[in-house]
């Protein structure tokens, strides 16, 4: 992929990671993009870089454009190595370039690379000239990491936003509109499921504030520039930093001898049958992330597992602990599974609800060994049981 010219003398000069398939826990089906953008104007500014093993596609595609050693200020909007990782090299182009970034973002930077650069530090209300422009930071704390920051530019009315409105998605296509909405909305949901969610509140904050920006592109670290769907994406947004959810729900269940998934099934009928869309998710066969986009716009989550040695499957260990990890508030839990002497499983999921502190309606259903007609029957009334609460 070439250098782009997004904007008269601005550039996308990222890399594409193509064949990425986990992104530190995340599954990248689709690969991702580390975007890094360059302002050449009468002071040239590389905003952000890369992860490493990109690093000479970035090289050179800011070649393409102009020569690194004429790079004045690298500015790093967010330390993690997925876009400070090619800050090293690119700093031995230009070795007298000025590192723009957060008070916590050269702290985090010297910690990862143990570097004495020509740090300038920056906070909300800062501003820097290249020339024409103006590169004016605010800083939005745990969207992602303690460092974040995002860059606007008003002469352009273009926000740099790093990982906010990012998208997990290698392509390409550059824009949001050569992708579609539906296609592109479902890629910034995993993102924000599986990365902002825990921090809602800090990007509720973060809305507020960008409201005050009239905004004509997001140009955001990961995946398509945001051009068309920009009243949509921040639209959702501010949904899902607000936690709020649909009339839908999503089962998500492991089994041993499939008592547990059949009880899976019937709750899912029962559930359709009172007109609320589901979806039912299998931990052998669904990814934890992809459960995690499922449930972001999930009103009721009902987690099955039978018990194996006192406890939940592994299985469910691991959805749970990455769960209670993302935080997603507001929802209404419900727990189920069988059981052949303990019993435990139902119990500790129960547990986990009343850990993320969401409503808990109706008593998990246990079910010894294998559920006859008549608990067959029982699970799809407590289905639609269920599906009537959310009415
Ligand atoms: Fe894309 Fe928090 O790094």
């Amino acid at each position: 992929m070439s250098a782009l010219e997004i904007r008269k003398g601005i550039y996308w000069v990222g890399g594409i990671d193509w064949n990425i398939r986990n992104f530190h826990g995340y599954s990248t089906q689709n690969g991702t993009t580390y975007n890094a953008y360059l302002v050449v104007d009468e002071k040239t500014v590389l905003i952000d870089t890369v992860k490493q093993n990109v690093t000479r596609q970035l090289i050179s595609n800011i070649k393409q454009v102009i020569d690194p050693s004429k790079i004045d200020y690298v500015l790093s909007n967010h330390v993690e190595m997925d876009h400070s990782g090619a800050i090293p090299e690119i700093l031995q182009y230009c070795p007298n370039a000025t590192v723009l970034t957060s008070k916590a973002g050269e702290k985090g930077l010297r910690r990862h690379y143990k570097n004495d650069w020509n740090f300038r530090v920056v906070k909300t209300g800062d501003t820097v000239s290249t020339g024409s422009r103006t590169l004016s930071f605010i800083t939005t704390p745990m969207v992602h990491w303690p460092d974040s920051m995002v860059t606007y530019v008003p002469e352009e009315k273009i926000l740099f936003s790093n990982d906010a409105f990012g998208q997990h998605l290698a392509t390409s296509e550059r824009y949001d509109d050569e992708i579609g909405w539906s296609c592109i909305r479902k890629d910034a949901a995993k993102y924000y499921a599986n990365i902002v969610t825990p921090f809602g509140r800090q990007a509720e904050k973060a809305l507020n504030t960008l409201a005050e920006y009239p905004v004509e592109m997001i140009c955001p670290s990961h995946g398509i520039v945001w051009r068309s769907y920009i009243p949509d994406i921040l639209r959702e947004y501010g949904k899902w930093a607000t936690y709020e959810t649909e009339n839908r729900a999503v089962i998500v269940y492991d089994s041993m001898w499939n008592s547990t998934e059949k009880l899976a099934f019937q709750l899912e009928e029962g559930l359709v049958r009172s007109g609320i869309r589901c979806s039912l998710r299998n931990l052998k066969f669904t990814h934890i992330s992809d459960v995690m986009t499922d449930l972001l716009d999930s009103r009721l989550v009902l987690l099955g597992s039978p018990t194996l040695n006192n406890g939940m499957l592994p299985t469910m260990g691991e959805f749970v602990t990455y769960l209670k990890g993302l935080k997603p508030k507001n929802r209404i839990g419900f727990a189920f599974g069988s059981y052949g002497w303990g019993g435990q499983a139902v119990r500790e999921l129960e547990k986990v609800f009343e850990e993320l502190d969401w409503q808990v309606p109706l008593k998990g259903t246990s079910i010894e060994y294998v559920p006859d007609e008549s608990e067959l029957d029982s699970a799809v009334n407590t289905g639609k049981e269920l599906g009537d609460l959310l009415k």
